[in-house]
């Protein structure tokens, strides 16, 4: 015999009928966090986000010519690391595409992940010393306890869609996680990314301008403010 098989459904009611449409699955975020790896494409996508976020330092340090030679260094400066170093590093995807990225830095980390000679690029005298006084500049001690955020930038184009908070959401989480009572930065006083730290709970504890002809030789800025928040 042959069966053919009928779904029935009961009738909607007025009020059904009526009611707004509700959506079939919950709302997903389109940002979505997870540690960078050593697959070439990570390792390129750090390079490019970071020179394109602090373009306008790394061309004061050296010049506009010398950016895609920084973007090689950053390549290479993360790879072949030990786990622990990919997992200092959050990529920040927007719809499946990477658009930020933030490192995280803890005590010993200095030690534990080491410039090399060899991932430097081939640049001149005048490049190199630029690098150092920039390096210089911006060497931060960290004390136990405390978690720092060494740098976080987000793409030009995905900016503004709570990328950057999200980000910072998860390095408050890390650090949590890792026993730190604090997290802190440093970030220039003319960087509109101020207002993003201040409403994520950051409070600045200090601002510092020391030799401030010195420190715009250095590394193009005048004044910085350090912000720090209780986890
Ligand atoms: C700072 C930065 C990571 C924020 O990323 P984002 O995904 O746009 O951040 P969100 O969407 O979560 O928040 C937007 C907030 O970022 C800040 N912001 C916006 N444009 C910015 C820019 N060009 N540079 C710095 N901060 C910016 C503002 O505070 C903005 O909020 P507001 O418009 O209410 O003031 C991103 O703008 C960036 O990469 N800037 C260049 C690199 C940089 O300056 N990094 C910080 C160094 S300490």
């Amino acid at each position: 015999m042959d069966y053919t098989s009928v779904t029935t459904q009961q009738p909607l009611s007025f009020e059904d009928l009526n009611r707004p449409p509700q959506p079939v699955l919950p709302a997903i975020s389109p940002v979505v966090i997870r540690n960078a790896t050593a697959s070439p494409e990570d390792r390129k996508f750090l390079g490019e986000v970071v020179v394109m976020g602090f373009e306008r330092k790394f061309a004061h340090a050296t010049s506009q010519s010398k950016l895609p030679l920084m973007k090689t260094y950053y390549e290479k400066h993360t790879s072949g690391r030990p786990p622990l170093f990919y997992e200092r590093y959050f990529i920040a995807e927007y719809n499946g595409e990477r658009a930020g990225a933030c490192c995280l830095r803890y005590q010993g980390d200095d030690a534990l992940f080491p410039e090399r000679d060899e991932d430097l690029p081939n640049f001149g005298c005048c490049d190199l010393f630029g690098l150092c006084l920039m390096d210089l500049a911006t060497k931060t001690d960290i004390p136990a306890g405390k978690a720092y955020v060494d740098h976080i930038c987000v793409l030009s184009k995905f900016r503004g869609k709570g990328i950057g908070k999200t980000l910072l959401d998860m390095t408050d989480m890390d650090a949590t996680k890792r026993g730190c009572k604090s997290i802190f930065l440093w970030v220039s006083t003319s960087n509109p990314a101020q207002h993003l730290y201040e409403r994520q709970g950051y409070v600045t504890k200090e601002t510092t301008s020391p030799f401030s002809c010195c420190m715009y030789c250095m590394i193009g800025e005048k004044e910085f403010a350090l912000m720090e928040k209780d986890l």
